[in-house]
């Protein structure tokens, strides 16, 4: 095994060297028996291409635009927890990488910098794409606070995640006692409320964590609430089927986010690449879809893109390149999906993003679509 990775799986075969067993259990995990966690690969790997011949692929683009906005790639950063675990500079570190090489990145709640010095990096790239990643606590008055501050400081969207009205259970999480180690905080929540993840015996805190201050009463209903607190587009992330799907373009998402959790929340849950199918028939072009989970290759957006996706998120390889290089290793792992893509589509004998169309891929029994 190389030092120097030319691929996110070396990466990721490189990143137990440089992180601690409990972060690294953290970042890897999925629920229960990690079967939505392999499946979200092997999803990929059941859908085939179906290339085009003598396209001229001399003048590729890769630009593409999210809610407006215009991206580098058709790629963000999905939003995680903890960054600082993998690297000191944590999110800072993500958010340069993102702005640097013009992909979106969207900053969890749980972020351990605080969401103003995020958002200061952003303001530096006049295009930068950054959005808010939304938990609703139990506490509506700390939501608000931090909806506000996320609009005040200039993020362009509000992500609610929508499948995790409670924690997923993370065996190892649960073994470790997952808490966060000294000098680290939830660090959008810390100043406002002195809410930090607790020790539990026998118990990831995070899980308890959740339990504890996240509301699982959420319905429909709550989302006018959520849009009344703030201009701010609502994107809501999580949904796997068709009919909830109708429903969020229904309430009001200006797009929606086709994802399991990267197989962290309910184990066994459809892989998202299956998912997308009924999903993007079912908005019907009335809002944008993403999706993640799973991606790892330039091949693997180019199928999420035929299928009907208008980009697409990667979680866990992210942190894998902040352990081994801080921000140089994020920027290294975007630049390699970038030229991965570069290649898929011009064999592909796609020259725009435009150009990529559903012919362009098998179902995932091998039929032509
Ligand atoms: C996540 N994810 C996540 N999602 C979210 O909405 N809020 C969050 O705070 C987190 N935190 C988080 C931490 C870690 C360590 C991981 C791995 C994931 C889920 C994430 O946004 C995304 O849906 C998946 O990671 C995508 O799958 P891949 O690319 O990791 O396979
Ligand atoms: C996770 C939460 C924080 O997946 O979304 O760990």
């Amino acid at each position: 095994m190389t030092a120097n990775p030319i691929n996110l799986f070396e990466y990721e075969q490189l990143a137990p060297n440089h992180l601690s067993k409990m972060a690294l259990d953290y970042y890897s995990s999925g629920a229960w028996d990690e079967i939505t966690l392999r499946d979200n690969r092997a999803a990929f790997e059941r859908v085939k291409l179906r290339p085009r011949i003598l396209a001229d692929v001399s003048q590729l683009s890769l630009k593409t635009t999210i809610l407006g906005q215009t991206l580098e790639l058709p790629l963000l950063i999905a939003p995680m927890a903890f960054q600082c675990l993998a690297h000191p500079d944590g999110e800072l570190a993500t958010a340069m990488a993102a702005a640097s090489a013009g992909v979106g990145m969207v900053l969890s709640t749980m972020s351990t910098q605080s969401l103003e010095a995020v958002a200061d990096i952003g303001q530096k790239f006049p295009h930068s794409l950054q959005w808010f990643q939304l938990y609703i606590h139990k506490d509506r008055g700390l939501t608000r606070a931090l909806v506000e501050r996320a609009y005040s400081a200039g993020y362009k969207a509000l992500c609610l995640t929508v499948d995790a009205p409670v924690l997923g259970q993370r065996e190892r999480d649960r073994r470790n006692e997952f808490v966060l180690p000294t000098g680290l905080h939830l660090a959008n929540l810390v100043s406002m409320s002195g809410l930090n993840i607790p020790h539990a015996q026998g118990e990831s805190g995070l899980f308890t964590y959740f339990a504890q201050q996240l509301d699982p009463s959420l319905t429909w209903r709550d989302l006018d609430w959520l849009q009344s607190l703030s201009p701010l587009p609502l994107v809501l992330k999580g949904i796997l089927r068709g009919d909830d799907a109708e429903r969020a373009v229904e309430y009001g998402a200006k797009a929606i986010v086709v994802s399991n959790h990267g197989g962290r929340q309910l184990d066994s849950a459809i892989a998202s690449l299956d998912a997308l199918p009924e999903i993007v028939a079912a908005v019907d072009g009335k809002v944008e879809v993403l999706i993640d989970g799973g991606i790892r290759r330039g091949t693997d957006i180019l199928k999420a893109l035929a299928i009907g996706a208008k980009a697409v998120l990667i979680g866990r390889p992210i942190l894998w390149g902040l352990a081994l290089a801080g921000q140089a290793g994020v920027s290294h792992l975007l630049s390699l999906l970038e030229d991965e893509l570069r290649v898929a589509m011009s064999l592909s004998g796609v020259a725009q993003v435009r150009d990529i169309d559903p012919s362009l891929v098998t179902d995932i029994s091998g039929n032509r679509q």
